[in-house]
C-alpha cells in the first residue's frame, strides 16, 4: 500500500558545513512537512545496520565509516506521493547528474558525499523510519 511518508537523514558532510537549515528549508519549500526530527550520531554498527542492503557493494565499508564520521539528521517527512516526489527532489545518487534545483545539486559534494539520503520505496521508508524513530 503507498503511504504518504518518507524518511530522510541529512548525512555528515552537511551537517559538519551548517547546511541542515539550508536543507529542511528546501525540504519544507518542496511541501514536505517534518513529522520527525532528531540530530545524532551513528556507530559504526548502527550505520552497518542501516545499509545492510548494500554490504556486497564495494562502497560498503568507505560508506558506514563515513556515515559514522559525524552526526546526521534523521527524519520523517509527509506529503502526497512522498517517496517519489522525495527523490526527485533531492536529485541523482551522483551530484554530477543531479538536476538543476535539487538538493544533491546544492549541497552534494560527491556521490558518497552526497547530502542526503532519500528512501526508495514505500516499504523501506517504513523500515528506515522505524529504524530511528520506532518505539
Ligand atoms: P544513499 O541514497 O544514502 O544510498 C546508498 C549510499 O551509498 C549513497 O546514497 C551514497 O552515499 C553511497 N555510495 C557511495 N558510492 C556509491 C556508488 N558507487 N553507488 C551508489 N551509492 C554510493
Amino acid at each position: 500500500m503507498a503511504t504518504n511518508r518518507t524518511f530522510t537523514m541529512i548525512k555528515p558532510d552537511a551537517v559538519q558545513e551548517n547546511h541542515i537549515g539550508g536543507i529542511l528549508h528546501m525540504i519544507e519549500e518542496g511541501g514536505f512537512r517534518i513529522v520527525e526530527l532528531q540530530k545524532l550520531s551513528l556507530t559504526s554498527e548502527r550505520a552497518g545496520q542501516f545499509y545492510a542492503v548494500h554490504a556486497e557493494r564495494p562502497f560498503y565499508n568507505d560508506l558506514v565509516k563515513y556515515m559514522s564520521s559525524g552526526p546526521i539528521v534523521a527524519a520523517v517527512l509527509e506529503k502526497d506521493n512522498a517517496v517519489a516526489d522525495f527523490r526527485t527532489l533531492i536529485g541523482a545518487t551522483n551530484p554530477a547528474q543531479a538536476a538543476e534545483g535539487t538538493i544533491r545539486k546544492k549541497y552534494a559534494k560527491s556521490i558518497e558525499a552526497n547530502a542526503v539520503h532519500g528512501s526508495d520505496s514505500d516499504e523501506n521508508a517504513q523500515i528506515e523510519a522505524d529504524f530511528f524513530f520506532g518505539k
